[in-house]
């Protein structure tokens, strides 16, 4: 792994213009009428989306010059590199479209199959959440912890829903599964729509744990590393260290991680 002695020449250092910028443009097109267009029966993008990317490109291509770029909007979801940036240009793009402020810019640095640098935007509620692995999670600055709380009948739990369901295959029948098996067991569940602030939630401590199944590593590159320094667990739905494109992330204070394992449904066997 590349050392970064000078804070200047630190990855997050050197994504933070960058993201920033892209925020701009982000917040223009949140108050803009939109072109939408459907890239499957319900998943929806905008001209918002592709030029938030193509900004963040082009400036990270510069200011990460040794990182492979990869984006949501023009590269597939098996892209990987040894020395990788993972871009979500708008996560919550059903939420930007029909303006409910629970959106973000995503920016995930990844090298040797670890992340290393965060930062998670969302303009409209001017929240900056970063992290370094080895150097704590901050918004806005300020340094972030998960929750305490050991029970998970007494936590609030973060859900999503992939855009998978329409096919009512597998994927579909988890989703109702595991809620069947888990709601009873909660404080509550809530499914705000974009898995990149849901991950930044875990670690601000608002919501004990998140779970989803089908993420892209654009949605979770960023998020991982979030939890990681702010004191949580992140897994499998088995258990296992999260690797990208793993069909389930498992977040949590780390506390309630083993009883929320339990209660979600058998994946494997196609719920
Ligand atoms: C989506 C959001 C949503 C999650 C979906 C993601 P997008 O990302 O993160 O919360 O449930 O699975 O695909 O499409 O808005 O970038
Ligand atoms: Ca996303
Ligand atoms: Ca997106």
């Amino acid at each position: 792994m590349a050392n970064f002695t000078k804070k200047e020449d630190r990855p997050l250092q050197r994504l933070l213009p960058a993201i920033l910028e892209a925020g701009k443009l982000f917040l223009e097109g949140y108050h803009a009428p939109k072109e939408v267009r459907h890239k499957g029966l319900v998943d929806l993008v905008t001209q918002y989306d592709t030029a938030v990317e193509a900004l963040l490109k082009e400036r990270l291509a510069e200011s990460l010059p040794d990182f492979t770029l990869i984006g949501e909007e023009s590269d597939g979801e098996e892209a990987r590199a040894e020395r990788a940036v993972y871009i979500d240009p708008i996560d919550g793009t059903t939420n930007f479209v029909h303006a409910i402020p629970f959106c973000a810019v995503s920016v995930g640095v990844w090298e040797d199959g670890r992340p290393v640098a965060a930062a998670v935007y969302n303009p409209v509620q001017n929240e900056l959440f970063t992290a370094e692995r080895g150097g704590g999670a901050y918004l806005n600055g300020r340094p972030i912890g998960v929750s305490k709380e050991p029970k998970l009948q007494q936590s609030l739990v973060a859900t999503g829903f992939p855009y998978t369901k329409v096919e009512m295959g597998r994927d579909f029948r988890w989703v109702v599964a595991s809620m069947e098996r888990l709601l009873p067991h909660t404080q509550d569940i809530r499914r705000l729509g974009a898995a990149s602030l849901d991950l930044c939630y875990v670690a601000l401590g608002t919501f004990e744990a998140f779970y989803e199944c089908n993420l892209k590593p654009w949605d979770v590159a960023a998020g991982i590393l979030l939890v990681e320094e702010a004191g949580g667990r992140i897994t499998d739905h088995l258990g296992e260290p999260y690797r990208l494109g793993a069909p389930i992330v498992v977040a949590t204070n780390g506390k309630v991680h083993d009883a929320l394992l339990e209660r979600l449904a058998d994946y494997e066997e196609g719920a």
